[in-house]
């Protein structure tokens, strides 16, 4: 058995990985270990508890919160007989944002091979053009493209040959007070943080296969408060985005419609089809009895009802997603995951309305999860394992210099939205990543002089 142990200690257990998926319907954990050598981990466990506390993915009661964080938690140590004492955290919350800059930065006058330091300038000269909120800051810097000599599509150019470099960066900016109260949260709750992934990063890692990524798809993951929004192409992320409208939007359609109660209107939810092919089975009832009263509808009209929140959100807030990402094609189609996947006939009605091929995802590693807690509601939390190896092999892919600025932006020192500067040189001359443990210990210093 594991003990429990601090990172400020200076020792952290190499072999377990544990992510936390901070929902607005359920708080799931993951623990996963490591397979020797090979850089994989399997997942050996979970937990789970209802989330309370959460709404729209943002923390709106901070206690309610940390009880249901510590509840999941002691769910997942009893499952796997381990006592955790850290995670990688995803969450979302209202005001997401994913911008798009550019940087170019010149070689020199002759051709000569591009050195990690000049990914690190460029990432900063392109840094330089965004422009930050003061209450506002960077959680993910992703490197979209690369150009070389003004040659498109480079997908990593170390060790290449030219004389000006390129980069196409894409920033996912959250507001400083909500990563702020995930922090507070999830350490109150007894994990340390070790990083954070926002949630649709994490679905798209979790339910993506690498072919769907590199050719071009739109994962879409629909919860119980957000909807998580990430277009890959050339297996990268080319746009994140969080909508604030996920399947209880659809149950309280259901319920002022029907004028029935909320945890009738779930259930009743669960048995509508969204496409229905038989046109005899359009004429049927649905009946059903609640507090005494007998109750009847039609079930194209209760179809009716779900269709039309279903494709306001992809039409009204997915699709100008897709816009924006600026990816002419997704032959990969879309990937629908998260609980409200569930809903019968979802791939085939979303197929129909934007005229792409849909495919309803559960977690890529769903044979190695527990029964029952495989489904496609489990994507975002395995998809945080598979972000936290992801991160080990390419600290460069997604940019974990996102955590020295919660630091800096929280020192207040006025550092701009190009404030990774050190961070990045740093990394030049050394590829591995910054001590997490003094970066978790200075946020706390930081937090404790702000509360
Ligand atoms: N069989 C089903 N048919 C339709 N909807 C379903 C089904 N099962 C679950 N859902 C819906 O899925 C939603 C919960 O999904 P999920 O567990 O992925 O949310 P979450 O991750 O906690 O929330 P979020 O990601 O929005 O913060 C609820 O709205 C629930 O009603
Ligand atoms: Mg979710």
């Amino acid at each position: 058995m594991f003990k429990k142990t601090s990172t400020a200690s200076g020792y952290r257990d190499p072999e377990v990985l544990v992510g936390l998926d901070l929902g607005t319907s359920k708080i799931t954990v993951v623990v996963a270990e490591r397979d020797g050598p090979s850089g994989e981990a399997q997942i050996i466990g979970m937990g789970q508890a209802p989330s309370h506390g959460i709404r729209k993915g943002l923390i709106v009661h901070l206690d309610q919160a940390v009880r249901s964080v510590k509840q999941a938690i002691g769910d997942a140590e009893n499952m796997v007989g381990l006592e955790l004492s850290e995670a990688t955290v995803s969450f979302s919350g209202g005001d997401v944002q994913s911008v798009r800059s550019r940087g170019m930065i010149s070689l020199g006058r002759s051709p000569r091979t591009v050195m990690q330091l000049d990914i690190g300038r460029v990432i900063e000269a392109a840094q330089a053009n965004l422009s930050v909120p003061n209450n506002q800051m960077i959680l993910h810097t992703i490197p979209v493209e690369y150009f070389l000599d003004g040659n498109p599509g480079i997908d990593d150019p170390l060790g290449m040959t030219g004389m000006r470099l390129d980069i196409d960066l894409e920033s996912v900016i959250v507001p400083i007070a909500t990563v702020q109260n995930v922090f507070n949260c999830v350490e109150k709750a007894g994990l340390t943080v070790t990083g954070f992934v926002i949630k649709p990063l994490a679905s798209a890692l979790g339910s993506l296969t690498p072919e769907e990524s590199v050719a071009g798809a739109v994962t879409v993951d629909i919860g119980g408060g957000t909807c998580g929004v990430a277009v890959f192409s050339d297996g990268r992320p080319k746009l994140l985005a969080v909508i604030p409208v996920g399947g209880d939007h659809i149950t309280n359609d259901v319920a002022s419609v029907l004028k029935i109660p909320i945890n009738k209107a779930e259930e009743i939810k669960k048995e509508v089809e969204l496409f229905v092919a038989d046109p005899e089975k359009q004429g049927d009832t649905l009946e059903f009895d609640h507090m005494g009263k007998n109750y009847s509808y039609s079930l194209s009209e209760l179809t009716e009802i779900v269709q039309c929140r279903v494709e306001e959100l992809f039409t009204g807030y997915v699709k100008p997603e897709i816009t924006n990402a600026g990816v002419s094609m997704l032959p990969a189609g879309l990937i629908v995951t998260g609980g409200a996947a569930r809903s019968v006939g979802i791939d085939q009605y979303l197929s129909r309305v934007l005229d792409i091929p849909v495919r309803v995802s559960a977690p890529l590693d769903a044979n190695r999860m527990p029964p029952g807690r495989n489904g496609p509601e489990y994507t975002c939390a395995a998809g945080i394992i598979r972000y936290a190896l992801e991160q080990e092999r390419d600290p460069f892919r997604y940019m974990e210099q996102s955590m020295e600025q919660i630091i800096n932006h929280n020192r207040n020192i006025g550092v701009p939205a190009g404030g990774i500067r050190r961070s990045v040189d740093d990394q030049a001359g050394d590829d591995s990543r910054p001590p997490s443990d003094s970066i978790i210990q200075a946020i706390k210093n930081v937090i404790r002089e702000l509360f």
